[in-house]
């Protein structure tokens, strides 16, 4: 299990926000110290993972691709059978009975490809709790399938509209909204960024995707793998699938980050690879960011919202720069290719972010031998993605299918205007 010198990974890491915010920083600290050696608790927190997400994810294997690939043998750990169809929901979960301890009554959180927005709406919907999730406009186009559930869930979705559009700036106005209302609100922040404690707890919680894969590993395969192999956005799932095998060096860990369209500024979100990214301290940490010299950070893109983050964890860049784990990166028509691939043989839809986790997998599995293992963390399932799919796999069906739904739908509201009861029939307010 990883932990922190002070909130510290090597050089990276740390607590570098305006004073306001310290107290609650402070307290979330004491919560997580004190949590964190109580066993009981984590035993709660497995309890409601099974109750309410439905784990354990199973561990998959892949046997027509590995045949047809010709390396070693592939799993996927299935995290796209959480409920909410994503990891992110272990990590709202596990903040979840933090904010039951603090007492506070609204939460907040950033999200980019709007999976961590989700989950957060339904665990504040669950508890009663008024929930304002802020996600980048670009984004907000991108994944307009899950802000139109959060919204149903009863959350307020802000578009963030300046800047890059994208995760970045939903952060930095997520922290401004907790500066101002930090007495009742708690920040779940989405991914092991941020200020300490932030990316040592959402780890700990993310923890238990390769404390299951140990175990299964063990049952299924009779030994530990030899690869564990997962997508770098902020670096959770990526850290939730390696925690539990820093200390077995014979499990090589492979990060894969979002290669874009080439590696030309703003083409990209490499940031764990050659000299692309640089350490600088911006959003409450240090770490390595995509920035120029007079260290502005700069733009980013992904075929993936979830991945064109322009920082990474402070515990991913200190592992990386240890040598524990090791960084590729995989272009947008690599991870198309390796989402195809996956629906074809195997009938699973990859989530795109973690189709990167699978371009990375493959081509690593090709290298190794028939007799070894590699683990791939399925982070997250492809429904959200229908629309960049099928924008980037253009079919002329689609095209009248989306004309169609638009036909219907500007008649509906026409009826609904002409007749404001008939709507009623439709939308019921709670
Ligand atoms: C399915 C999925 N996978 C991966 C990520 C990347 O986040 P992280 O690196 O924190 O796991 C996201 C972020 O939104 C996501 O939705």
């Amino acid at each position: 299990m990883i932990s922190s010198e002070q909130g510290l990974f090597g050089e990276f890491g740390g607590r570098y926000v305006p004073e306001i915010l310290r107290p609650a920083l402070c307290q979330l600290e004491d919560i997580y110290q004190q949590l964190r050696s109580d066993e009981n608790f984590w035993q709660e927190y497995l309890q409601l993972t099974q109750e309410f997400s439905g784990r354990p994810t199973p561990l998959t294997p892949l046997p027509r691709l590995s045949e047809s690939l010709g390396g070693a043998k592939i799993w996927l750990k299935r995290e796209d059978l959480n409920h909410s169809g994503a990891h992110k929901i272990n990590n709202v979960l596990g903040q979840a009975l933090l904010v039951k301890r603090m007492g506070k009554q609204r939460i907040i959180a950033e999200t980019g490809a709007g999976q961590h927005g989700l989950a957060t709406a339904i665990i504040a919907a669950r508890m009663g709790l008024q929930a304002t999730i802020y996600m980048g406009s670009e984004d907000v186009e991108r994944q307009y399938s899950n802000v139109f559930w959060m919204r149903q869930l009863g959350a307020e979705v802000v578009p963030v509209s300046h800047g890059s559009c994208t995760l970045k700036d939903a952060l930095d106005e997520a922290l401004r909204d907790w500066a101002a209302s930090v007495d009742d609100t708690h920040y779940v922040l989405g991914t092991a960024c941020g200020p300490a404690p932030f990316p040592e707890l959402v780890t700990y919680f993310q923890r238990v995707i390769s404390q299951e894969i140990r175990a299964q590993a063990k049952h299924q395969i009779g030994a530990l793998p030899n690869a564990v192999v997962a997508c770098v956005g902020g670096g959770s799932n990526a850290l939730g699938a390696f925690c539990d095998f820093l200390d077995e060096p014979s499990v090589r860990l492979l990060g894969v980050e979002a290669g874009g369209r080439s590696q030309q500024p703003g083409q990209h979100s490499i940031r764990l690879q050659g000299d692309l990214a640089s350490p600088g301290i911006a959003q409450g940490y240090k770490t390595l960011f995509l920035q120029n010299r007079d260290g502005q950070l700069g733009e980013t893109h992904s075929i993936a919202a979830g991945l064109d983050y322009v920082g990474v964890s402070p515990v991913l860049a200190d592992l990386v720069a240890r040598g524990r784990v090791d960084a590729t990166s995989a272009t947008d028509s690599e991870v198309t290719h390796a989402f195809q691939l996956l629906m074809r043989y195997e009938g699973i839809i990859p989530a795109l972010e973690s189709s990167h986790a699978l371009a990375g997998g493959f081509a690593l599995a090709k290298k190794m031998q028939p007799h070894e293992h590699v683990v791939i963390n399925l982070s997250g399932r492809g429904d959200k993605d229908i629309f960049n799919i099928a924008q980037a796999l253009p079919q002329q069906e689609w095209l009248d299918f989306l004309k169609r739904e638009v036909t219907r739908t500007e008649q509906r509201l026409r009826e609904s205007a002409n007749n404001p009861n008939r709507e009623e029939q439709y939308v019921s307010n709670v």
